[in-house]
C-alpha cells in the first residue's frame, strides 16, 4: 500500500484528533484507582471521547467489542475491558485510546501504576516510556523507518527487558491503521526512508521476561506466553524535515 503524504491542511486534523484523543487518555489518568473495574474505564473513554466530539475508533474496528483497550500486568494490548475486572493495588495498566475527530484519527497509550507498585514493574513501565521516546527521537525526513525499531530495542535491552515483535505501530490518518507497518525491532539504516508529511504511530510493547505473545480464545487479548508483566506506550507522530511533530503529546 502506498503511503500517504499529508499537507499542513490535513496535518492540523490530525493534531485535532490526536489531541482530543491525549486529553480523553489524561481524564482517564485523573480517575484511575484501585477498586475500579476496566469496564468503567470503558465508559469514560466513550462518554469523554462524545464530549470532544469524536467518535471512539476502536468500538466494532472488525468487531472489537469495546471503545478502550485496557490492559493489566501481563497482557500486552488488546484487553477487552469488563465489568469483573477491577484494578488492584500493585497493578500496572495501559489505557489505549483511539479517537476519530472530522474524519481523522489519533492514537496514544500510556501505562500507569496502581498505589504500591514493585519497583521491578516501575522500572519496567520507565523503559517502556523510554524506549517510545527514543523512537520518537530518530524520526525525521531522510531517516529509515529501521532506525526506529533500533533505537527502541537498544534502550529495552539495556534494562534487561526484551520488545515484542509480533506487533507494531501502523500508519495513521483518515483509517486508524494503513501503511507502513512500524517494527518495534529494527535495524539501522535499513527499511523505508521517511518523508516529511508521513503519520504513524510508535508504540513499543516491552516485557520485562520473554518477548513470545500469545493470543487468548477471545480472538483478542493478546498476554505474555511466559505471563510475566509488559508495559507500553504510544505516540501519534508526523515526520518534519527536521524531527517530528507528536500529534498526541
Ligand atoms: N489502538 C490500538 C493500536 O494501537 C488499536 C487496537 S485495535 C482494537 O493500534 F480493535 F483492539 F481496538
Ligand atoms: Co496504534
Ligand atoms: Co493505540
Amino acid at each position: 500500500m502506498p503511503i500517504e503524504i499529508f499537507g499542513a491542511r490535513e496535518v492540523a486534523r490530525l493534531r485535532r484528533a490526536g489531541e482530543a484523543a491525549r486529553d480523553t487518555r489524561a481524564v482517564v489518568a485523573g480517575r484511575l484507582r484501585a477498586g475500579v473495574t476496566t469496564a468503567d474505564v470503558d465508559a469514560w473513554v466513550r462518554e469523554d471521547t462524545r464530549r470532544r466530539g469524536g467518535t471512539p475508533s476502536q468500538l466494532g474496528y472488525r468487531g472489537f467489542p469495546a471503545a478502550v483497550c485496557v490492559s493489566r500486568n501481563h497482557v500486552v494490548c488488546h484487553g477487552i475491558p469488563s465489568r469483573g475486572e477491577r484494578l488492584v493495588d500493585g497493578d500496572i495498566v495501559n489505557v489505549d485510546v483511539t479517537t476519530c475527530l472530522d474524519g481523522f484519527h489519533g492514537d496514544t497509550s500510556a501505562t500507569f501504576l496502581v498505589g504500591e507498585v514493585a519497583e521491578e514493574r516501575r522500572m519496567l513501565v520507565d523503559v517502556a516510556r523510554r524506549a517510545r521516546d527514543a523512537g520518537v527521537a530518530v524520526v525525521r525526513e531522510g531517516a529509515r523507518l529501521g532506525d526506529v525499531g533500533a533505537a527502541i530495542v537498544e534502550v529495552a535491552r539495556a534494562a534487561g527487558c526484551s520488545v515484542v515483535t509480533e506487533l507494531g505501530g501502523h500508519g495513521i490518518g483518515r483509517t486508524m491503521h494503513a501503511s507502513p507497518h512500524v517494527s518495534h525491532v529494527g535495524t539501522r539504516g535499513t527499511g523505508m526512508r521517511l518523508r516529511a508529511g508521513m503519520a504513524f504511530t510508535i508504540e513499543p510493547m516491552i516485557n520485562l521476561g520473554r518477548p513470545e505473545v500469545r493470543t487468548l480464545d477471545d480472538g483478542w487479548t493478546i498476554v505474555t506466553a511466559d505471563g510475566a508483566p509488559s508495559a507500553q506506550f504510544e505516540h501519534t507522530v508526523v515526520v518534519t524535515r527536521d524531527g517530528c511533530a507528536i500529534m498526541t503529546a
